[in-house]
């Protein structure tokens, strides 16, 4: 739920009138993080999960709309099993402890991706939590698991073909995990690479991209600050041109 005013969030740098309804993170990283620390790449993981609550709280209260975050690909199924257990505890473990304060704060928690291919305690908990938040009106928080850009277009378009033999791109949208949060005006990816690795491939259409080199463990507020100042410095024009009256 939006928490400050205009003029406090003038206050971090930002202008009140462009803040991103959807934003979308890669959160990239975790693993280099923890090597090069000489840890074990969970501690990385650990390190990201402890990450999030501050991204999700300051995304909250300047009144972002949608924050879609990429936890685990359908790629990322190709990981060591123990890689894959470790998440699986951390997802749980995570849920256990923040659900409380995410609930207070209005936020509406929803997985996006195939969650049946998780263990039967990973997909109590996130239905659990999808159930508590479902009717709160705050922040819409997707979380992407075992999700593919592609494998929730092919899910998309199948759905859309039973409303109709020839689907539109309205239908496509509307078949889409996301469709109450529309498309991603701010794609982030943190971790040094800038790709997008099979993530809201329809959505990102004309998002606003912004990568950086930092790992996302490091990645606090003031590194979303300095996302959110470059995507209110950008001029977006949609195929058209200068919204500035130019003709
Ligand atoms: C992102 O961090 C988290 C997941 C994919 C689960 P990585 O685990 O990909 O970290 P790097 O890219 O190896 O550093
Ligand atoms: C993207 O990171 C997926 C998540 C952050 C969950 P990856 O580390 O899996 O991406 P690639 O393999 O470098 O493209
Ligand atoms: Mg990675």
């Amino acid at each position: 739920m939006k928490k400050y005013s205009d003029q406090e969030i003038k206050a971090f740098g930002l202008m009140p009138e462009r803040i991103p309804k959807h934003v979308a993170i890669v959160m990239d990283g975790n693993g280099r993080w923890a090597t090069e620390r000489g840890m074990p790449r969970g501690m990385g993981h650990r390190a990201g999960v402890n990450a999030l609550r501050d991204i999700i709280r300051f995304s909250s209260d300047v009144g972002v709309e949608s924050l879609t975050i990429y936890a685990f690909s359908t790629e990322n199924r190709k990981r060591p099993k123990d890689e894959i257990g470790i998440l699986c505890g951390l997802l749980i473990e995570y849920f256990n402890r923040e659900i409380d304060e995410l609930h207070a704060n209005a936020v509406r928690i929803r997985s996006i991706g195939d969650l049946s291919w998780f263990p039967t305690a990973v997909q109590e908990t996130v239905r659990a939590a999808e159930v508590k938040t479902a009717a709160n009106p705050g922040l819409k928080l997707n979380i992407a698991l075992n999700y593919g850009g592609r494998a929730e277009l092919v899910r998309a378009m199948r759905l859309a073909m039973r409303e109709s033999d020839e689907p539109d791109e309205d239908a496509i949208s509307r078949n889409l995990y996301t469709a109450d949060s529309g498309d991603v005006d701010l794609l982030i990816r943190t971790g040094g690479d800038e790709r997008v690795s099979n993530f809201l491939l329809w959505q990102i259409a004309y998002a606003e991209l912004y990568f950086t080199d930092v790992k996302w463990p490091d990645f606090t507020r003031d590194e979303l600050i300095r996302a959110l100042q470059a995507f209110a410095g950008r001029e977006r024009r949609f195929g058209g041109l200068k919204s500035n009256g130019a003709k």
